[in-house]
């Protein structure tokens, strides 16, 4: 051999080495985990008052306080999904994302929220949409109810009125009946903790402000027509179309804001209000709301004189029911919050004096357009490990993780949040053992962001709102998540510069 041979040896060698150590120190997901993006009804679809359609409460609501949306847009036309369903699909196909997680539309399927009158255009939609994915090898992940309730309902109180629950059982039945033969994976509710608290206790649709009272009432109707829900799920369709039927939580992270005992129960507690408020009664070996909620309720219920605690309570047969009806735990997680010990001395009542804690994020977080969305990525993974800890390890999908940014293609920034996120998720994963087995992305495309109408872009695809067929163009973000979704593994061709887990165990403040 010449010398010029041993120099290309050593360059093979070189290069062989690259590759197998930047191969050992890549990061790659287990071989079973699934990749999807999310969207929702109400948020995409548009075509409100469409072949049959009947009006939900997000329709009457920005249609009477445009005011109280940032830019006063509506859900009228949104992404018109529901004409542009072919080329959603082809993007998620572009994206070889295994699964995509949509909502259906009630009264898009029952135009007045009851079973007597079925809108069969509702039916075909969502049936060629469901076919569509199937053509394109995507599962779909069915959430039957992300807060587009039947105005019809609303105005009978809504998710105030027990007789809610019966109804929403009634409206499942007619989708586990229709799809059932090509849906195997069923979520029966999108995040009850911020539909409940921010639209009957706040000015989410229906504007509610009730907080202290409707939101747990709110609460209780869901929490009870879950559990009857799963119940006829696993009695009739479960076994037959071997399926699986799970309830999306939110819970973004909580930190003691200091190292003081207050803090750290404030905190803790604060986490049993918001997570605990729906997780403890399906997920706990217990059941029933958590035992801090219970006695927090109702001590400040007794302290306003009232004759019974503003928290209701189950029956005990309720209790059964619903402790365990989960076959798996979705969680929405985007941020951190910072939580301080706050006193309950107010002469009214309200949700967040029953909690005891206010909230605050770090200045020093990088931002996002969402003033309450702050990256910290290490906060995912103590939310995964304080689910684990609590429950006893459910599995869980994470049913949404993302970040707004200003409208541009080259969003970097999104890449460095997914980047992170991934990270995080993948240490809980493989360091801590947690039970995680599938991704979504918030969101395929951009969309109407509830009380910050258009304002606020999550998507991989950003949409032109000003054409008339809603032109949806791959942001930077898309191919990288595509890659994600194709290989399992993080690409490492992207300059990612999220430092994620420096301050895991630190309580910095
Ligand atoms: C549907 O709503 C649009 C406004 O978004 C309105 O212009 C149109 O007349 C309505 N169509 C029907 C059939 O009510
Ligand atoms: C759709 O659901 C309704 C109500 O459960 C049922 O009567 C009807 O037969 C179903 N249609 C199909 C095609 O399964
Ligand atoms: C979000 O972006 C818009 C411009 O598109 C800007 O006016 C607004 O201040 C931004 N909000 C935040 C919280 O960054």
């Amino acid at each position: 051999m010449d010398r010029s041979c041993w120099r290309c040896a050593f360059v093979a060698f070189a290069l062989l080495w690259i590759r197998v150590s930047s191969e050992a120190d890549q990061v790659c997901f287990p071989k079973n985990f699934m990749f999807g993006v999310a969207t929702a009804a109400y948020q995409i679809e548009g075509a409100w008052n469409v072949s049959g359609k009947g009006e939900s409460m997000w329709d009457r609501y920005t249609h009477e306080h445009p005011d109280r949306v940032f830019d006063h847009s509506t859900g009228d036309v949104a992404a018109d999904s529901y004409h542009q369903y072919k080329t959603d699909v082809a993007l998620l196909s572009e994206l070889n994302v295994a699964f995509y997680r949509f909502s259906i539309s009630w009264t898009r399927i029952l135009p007045t929220g009851l079973s007597n009158e079925i809108n069969e255009d509702g039916i075909r939609y969502y049936k060629e949409l469901i076919a569509e994915l199937h053509r394109h090898g995507i599962e779909p992940l069915v959430t039957m109810y992300h807060w587009d309730l039947p105005q019809a309902l609303q105005d009978l109180g809504g998710w105030t009125n027990p007789i809610t629950a019966d109804y929403f059982v009634d409206y499942a039945k007619v989708l586990l009946d229709n799809f059932s033969d090509t849906v195997r994976f069923w979520i029966t509710f999108n995040e009850p903790f911020t539909f409940c608290h921010d639209g009957y206790g706040g000015n989410d649709a229906p504007g509610g402000r009730s907080s202290g009272f409707e939101d747990y009432m709110c609460a209780h109707t869901v929490l009870r027509a879950h559990g009857m829900t799963y119940r006829m799920f696993e009695k009739e369709y479960k076994r037959r179309f071997k399926s699986f039927m799970g309830i999306t939580l939110d819970l973004d992270w909580i930190e003691p804001a200091t190292t003081s005992t207050e803090d750290q129960i404030a905190a803790e507690t604060a986490r049993q209000f918001i997570f605990g408020w729906f997780a403890h009664p399906i997920f706990s070996a217990q059941g029933d709301y958590p035992p801090v909620m219970r006695t927090r309720v109702d001590a400040n219920s007794l302290r306003h004189h009232y004759s019974r605690s503003r928290l209701p309570h189950f029956t005990a047969e309720e209790i059964t029911a619903i402790r365990g009806s989960s076959d798996f735990l979705g969680l929405n997680h985007y941020t951190t919050y910072l939580a301080r010990k706050i006193g309950s001395t107010g002469t009214v009542p309200l949700y967040d004096e029953d909690v005891g804690a206010a909230f605050s994020q770090r200045e020093d977080w990088p931002k996002s357009n969402s003033t309450w969305l702050k990256v910290v990525p290490w906060g995912l993974r103590k939310t995964l490990n304080w689910v684990k800890n609590t429950y006893k390890n459910p599995p869980v999908l994470i049913t949404e993780n993302g970040i707004s940014l200003e409208p541009g293609l080259n969003d970097m920034r999104r890449i460095n949040y997914i980047d992170g996120y991934l990270r995080a998720l993948h240490s809980a994963i493989t360091k801590d053992n947690c039970h995680v087995f599938a991704y979504t992305y918030w969101s395929l495309i951009d969309n109407f962001e509830w009380m910050r109408g258009y304002s606020e872009r999550f998507g991989l695809y950003e949409v032109d709102y000003t054409s008339p067929e809603r032109t949806r163009t791959a942001r930077r973000s898309a191919a990288y998540f595509g890659k994600v979704a194709s290989t399992r593994c993080l690409p490492d061709e992207y300059d990612t510069y999220y430092y994620y887990e420096h301050n895991y165990d630190a309580v910095v403040v």
